[in-house]
């Protein structure tokens, strides 16, 4: 999503607000610009370019030393296409003012509308261009920048966060923020202003995280913080703890390689913390939910985006096992229009790595409107799907870059799991030996995506071998199912195949009509319920020439003489093999990327926080 960067101090604007950008390249975008109030006068300095930031670096030698208050932008485009007329920032007919935007301006179309009779001359197709000509033209009436932009923030609806500077006045950055995500980065003589903050990390540790309704005036000597209307409020500057190496590569290749290594810690930090001495899991996020309370919801909604509902649906199967209750499972963006049966009778559960996902987001306002209590389940600290929820349980993923999700996936299931088992312990549902049982297999699980890691060669082998194939199918029940959405997921947004997965028992019903020769169908066999039925499928698609791949427990050798190739994974529960099987999934999208020399930590057209609708 669309990046963010602000600076004021005796740093050279530009280069300063360029440097802080690339700390937030991995958002994914598709244009780049910088403004600088130019210390001296005179106009603004304003360079854009579509494409990547070393296109705009490229253009900007002239500039690159230049002092003065700058603002930068990297923009996904949502209203107009990835031009460099639609990029940010966008400025003021007489060049005096620059302002950058995050989010979408709902009433735009009237606000052009009325903004063209009146004379104004638009140079692109986007929303955010309203929002300058608003301002230029409140400030031509009132003469203070400040003013001018607190109006033009009465006049736009929709959700934004925005930065303005201005040669009307050198030395001083605004900000406002309703909706995306805008923090404040403290210096000494100098302030930072960003979208994330990795993009402040290497100048200030001292941070503030704006609020919606928060409105920014900084300066080298410092911030002052109001609401939209102008009261004076305060926020405490909390101090960044994170180590830089956390949101850099370390080493590997790509980011997705680095944070599939990481799987095995971050499960393990995922777990510590909620499960007691006498092995049984406690999550003190959960304490308040009493027998009589759970009791009282008569079903469970699930609702997540993507990858996160795939883990949704892994939940859905776990969690109507246990606690036997129907749970349904939507998609976010389906959820929010779909006149949702839900009430206060209703337990939701939010699923949502970033926190900020626009689709995931409403649709919590919504269950939460109609009554339902809210428990989320989110990776980052202090995201809006973490604060207005009723109760939050965070992954302990730490900073996942890559768009392709892949730890935090993991650690949302260990969530789950976790949330199951206690919520059927309050129940009183599982006996104290089941309940032991299932910790016992889930502390495990670190050591099983150890060891699946550690046999990545096998995997780079087939990889070589099906990279030049154009059409996968992924094929699972049960529990597989949902690991071969979820796998289907990772292939195709990373290396741009065509990859579909179907639960194995409906390939009669359609889709055996394209298996053909030359057609890879990887086929997950880890469930030993439906494990006979799963076999009957595998070999309808070798008796059609199909090239089956089939992911079984080491133990397992019924597939040995029918599958092309196997990739083996440790024998775990079955309804706890999601997070073991997945890895081989993740690996093998990866490598097969790699081969075809995809842009894998940022592939084209995604982005990593979908913080528009
Ligand atoms: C795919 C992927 C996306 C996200 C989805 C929801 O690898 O990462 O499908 O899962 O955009 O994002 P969050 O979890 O941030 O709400």
């Amino acid at each position: 999503m669309c990046g963010i960067t602000g600076y004021v101090g005796p740093r050279p604007g530009v280069r300063t607000v360029i440097e802080m950008l690339r700390r937030l390249e991995y958002r994914g975008y598709d244009s780049a610009g910088v403004a600088v109030a130019a210390q001296g006068g005179g106009d603004m300095r304003i360079v854009k370019a579509a494409g990547k930031l070393a296109v705009l670096e490229s253009q900007l030698q002239d500039h690159w030393e230049t002092h003065g208050a700058a603002i930068a932008h990297t923009r996904w485009a949502t209203h107009g296409g990835p031009t460099t007329p639609n990029a940010h920032p966008h400025f003021s007919q007489d060049g005096k003012i620059a302002l950058i935007h995050n989010g979408i301006i709902e009433n735009y179309q009237e606000l052009r509308a009325e903004l063209i009779t009146e004379g104004f001359v638009f140079a692109s197709e986007t929303d955010t261009e309203v929002m300058v000509h608003l301002v230029d033209r409140a400030f031509q009436k009132r003469g203070s920048m400040e003013a001018a932009i607190r109006e033009a923030l009465t006049l736009v609806t929709g959700a934004y966060s925005i930065a303005v500077c201005s040669s009307h006045e050198l030395e001083t950055l605004y900000c406002a923020k309703t909706a995306s995500p805008l923090i404040l980065g403290l210096g000494e003589g100098e302030n930072f202003l960003a979208s994330d903050i990795p993009a402040v990390m290497r100048y200030t540790r001292s941070v503030i995280v704006l609020e919606d309704g928060d409105f920014a005036k900084i300066t080298p000597a410092g911030v002052t913080l109001t609401d939209l209307t102008g009261g004076a409020i305060h926020r405490e500057p909390f101090a960044v703890t994170w180590d830089e190496q956390t949101a850099e590569k370390g080493g590997f290749p790509h980011f997705m390689l680095k944070e599939i290594h990481e799987q095995p810690r971050a499960l393990a930090d995922t777990l510590r913390g909620r499960l007691t001495d006498s092995e049984r899991v406690f999550i003190p996020e959960l304490e308040g939910f009493t027998k009589e309370q759970l009791a009282s919801f008569s079903h469970i909604h699930i609702v997540a985006c993507g990858t996160a509902y795939h883990a949704g649906m892994v939940a859905k199967r776990f969690f109507e096992n246990l606690l036997r209750r129907p749970v349904e499972v939507s998609v976010a963006s389906e959820f929010r229009y779909s006149d949702p049966l839900v009430s206060q009778q209703t337990l939701c559960f939010i699923i949502s790595q970033s926190g900020e996902t626009a689709d995931t987001l409403a649709a919590l306002r919504e269950a939460k409107r109609l009554g339902a209590t809210i428990v989320s389940v989110v990776n980052v600290v202090g995201s809006s799907i973490a604060r207005e929820s009723h109760a939050c349980v965070y992954t302990q993923a730490g900073p996942e870059i890559c768009v392709a999700s892949t730890k935090a996936y993991v650690t949302q299931l260990m969530v789950l799991y976790l949330i199951g088992l206690h919520l059927a312990a309050v129940e009183e549902r599982i006996t104290d030996e089941t309940h032991q049982g299932f910790v016992r297999d889930l502390v495990a699980l670190p050591d099983a995506v150890e060891s699946v890691i550690g046999n990545a060669l096998l995997v780079e082998d087939l990889a070589a071998k099906l990279a030049d194939r154009s059409v996968f199918f992924y094929l699972g029940r049960g529990y597989d199912y949902a690991v071969a959405l979820e796998a289907a997921l990772k292939l195709k947004e990373i290396s741009y195949l065509h990859a579909e997965a179907y639960a194995a028992g409906e390939l009669k019903h359609g889709p055996l009509a394209l298996i053909e020769p030359g057609v890879i169908v990887v086929c997950l066999a880890t469930q030993p319920a439906v494990f006979d039925k799963m076999l009957s499928n595998i070999k309808e698609v070798a008796a059609r020439g199909g090239t089956v791949v089939g992911v079984v427990y080491e133990n397992e050798h019924r597939l040995d003489t029918t599958a092309d190739h196997l990739l083996r994974i440790p024998a775990v529960r079955p309804e706890l093999s999601p997070i073991v099987s997945i890895v081989p999934m993740q690996l093998l999208a990866y490598l097969v990327a790699q081969q075809r020399g995809c842009d894998i930590d940022m592939p084209r057209n995604l982005a990593k926080s979908v913080t528009v609708e």
